[in-house]
């Protein structure tokens, strides 16, 4: 997916609710991630330009924090899991199934940006394997013919 480019009073408007230190950095990060799903590029050079603190350091919270991201990011995020368990009991087929029909790798983000494809390590519950999780919603058991429906349905497309 490629970046948008977007008008800086979008930055602005978030910037503008916090007082302009470097200790509202992670919270007008936070408001980014949420408001466009991830830190886009532009926000970083223009909080950096706003509150005086270098893009360097900016950059190293969003790669630190793992609620942030510095990569656009779908309105739904679908994990499947790929441990052990998981695997065995079909993982990859999942994971295939998925690729397909939403026509994007793993780790990556749709077209129309509805929707990000990750795949994770166990997630604790392995007596549901295989676990899908969609919106961090455990689905388990799932099937790959029935995955697009378990996503559709709570999705509600
Ligand atoms: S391996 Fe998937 S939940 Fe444990």
């Amino acid at each position: 997916m490629t970046e948008v480019t977007r008008d800086l009073a979008q930055f602005d408007r978030i910037i503008d609710r916090y007082e302009k230190t470097e200790e509202s950095l992670l919270a007008i990060l936070q408001d980014f991630q949420r408001e466009f799903h991830y830190v886009p590029e532009e926000g970083i050079r223009r909080l950096s330009e706003v509150i005086g603190v270098p893009a360097s350091k900016i950059y190293a919270m969003g790669t630190f924090y793992k609620a942030l991201s510095l990569t656009p990011r779908g309105r739904h995020t679908i994990k499947v899991c790929t441990g052990t368990a998981c695997h065995l009991k079909g993982a990859p087929q999942i994971l295939e199934a998925l690729e397909r029909e939403l026509k994007v790798k793993r780790n990556g983000t749709t077209e129309d940006g509805e929707f990000t494809l990750e795949c994770v390590n166990c997630v604790g519950a392995c007596a549901m394997a295989p676990v899908t999780l969609v919106d961090d919603v455990y689905h388990g058991q799932t099937r790959p013919s029935k995955i697009m429906d378990v996503v559709k349905k709570q999705v509600g497309s």
